[in-house]
């Protein structure tokens, strides 16, 4: 199937979701091009995209590269968050851009931002209707990345914007270091790809049950067959996280996949005691 449909080109495919995302792919017969800044079989540079442009033969173009927010080993200093913002927003552009100067387009560009585009709230519930509003960093940050993933749907690219929740998995993300109250179950492949070629636009990328980070926190310990957990005091993510960032974990948002499920798709893991279960097992 790679040699005649061509390859996905995954920027920041080697990353905690790029890597189950490009296995999945490889699973289903397609080729994998990792866009990464270290060298390796399958992989171009970001330099070399910039230079070269895409990869003959790209039929589909996804980023998911972007340095680690929540890096407890890195403070959240100005040059800190300008590598944050670089390595999702010029990434986005660089892939961006090479897709505008294909000759041969490929069919669909997928970008992923975070709902931390939706504004902390009690009360709101928000979908892919609502609209994304700049308040912080972070919520500028998502603005911009989704921004400039944009330009090739004016050429006809289908364009596809992922608002991910946090993903919970054994392999990275946030779940090595904190409880969450948001998740995303990873979503099991939906009938057959040919289906969903009319998918485009925002969509929501969370699983439909909404937790609070208590109710997570206690499903993941029973999970782990623990009683209970120690409550985290938010004074302490403050100080080791800094305000602005430590906001990603005492704040959530109620977020609703309504275009996701309106497109039909399938989740795996439907539902927090699904996706508990599923980290926990060794
Ligand atoms: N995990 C979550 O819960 C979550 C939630 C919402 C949104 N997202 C977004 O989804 C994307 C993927 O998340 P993830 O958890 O898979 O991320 P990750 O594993 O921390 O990193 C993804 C990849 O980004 C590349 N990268 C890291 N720092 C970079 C830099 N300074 N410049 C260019 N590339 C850099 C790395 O690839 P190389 O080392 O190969 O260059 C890395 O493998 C990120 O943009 C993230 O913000 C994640």
């Amino acid at each position: 199937m790679s040699n005649l449909a061509g390859s996905v080109l995954v920027g920041g495919g080697s990353g905690f979701i790029g890597t189950a995302f490009s296995q999945l792919l490889r699973s289903k017969g397609y080729g994998v091009l990792i866009v990464s800044r270290m060298p390796g079989p399958q992989r171009i540079s970001w330099t070399d995209l910039v230079e070269n442009g895409l990869p003959a033969n790209t039929m589909a173009v996804v980023n998911l590269a972007g340095q680690n927010v929540l890096d407890p080993t890195r403070r959240w200093t100005p040059g800190f968050k300008q590598n944050v913002w670089n390595s999702r927003v010029n990434t986005t552009q660089s892939l961006a851009q090479a897709i505008l100067k294909a000759q041969n387009k490929p069919k669909v560009f997928v970008t992923i931002s975070g709902v931390g585009i939706y504004q902390p709230s009690s009360t709101a519930e928000y979908n892919e209707d609502s609209q994304g509003k700049k308040f912080d960093f972070l919520s500028e940050l998502c603005y911009e990345w989704e921004n400039v993933g944009k330009m090739p749907a004016h050429l006809g690219v289908r364009h596809v914007i992922i608002r991910s929740g946090v993903v919970l998995g054994k392999k990275g993300g946030m779940i090595r270091h904190l409880y969450l109250p948001f998740y995303l179950g990873l979503g099991g492949p939906v009938g057959k790809g040919d289906q969903k070629e009319d998918v485009r636009g925002v969509l929501n990328g969370v699983a439909p049950q909404i937790v609070t980070n208590k109710e997570f926190a206690k499903t993941f310990a029973k999970a782990l067959w623990r009683p209970a957990l120690i409550p985290i005091p938010e004074y302490a993510l403050n100080l080791a996280f800094s305000e602005e960032r430590a906001k990603m974990m005492t704040e959530g948002q109620k977020v609703v996949p309504k275009r996701t499920l309106a497109y039909g798709f399938q989740y795996k893991y439907p539902n927090i005691e699904s996706a508990c279960r599923e980290i926990v097992k060794s």
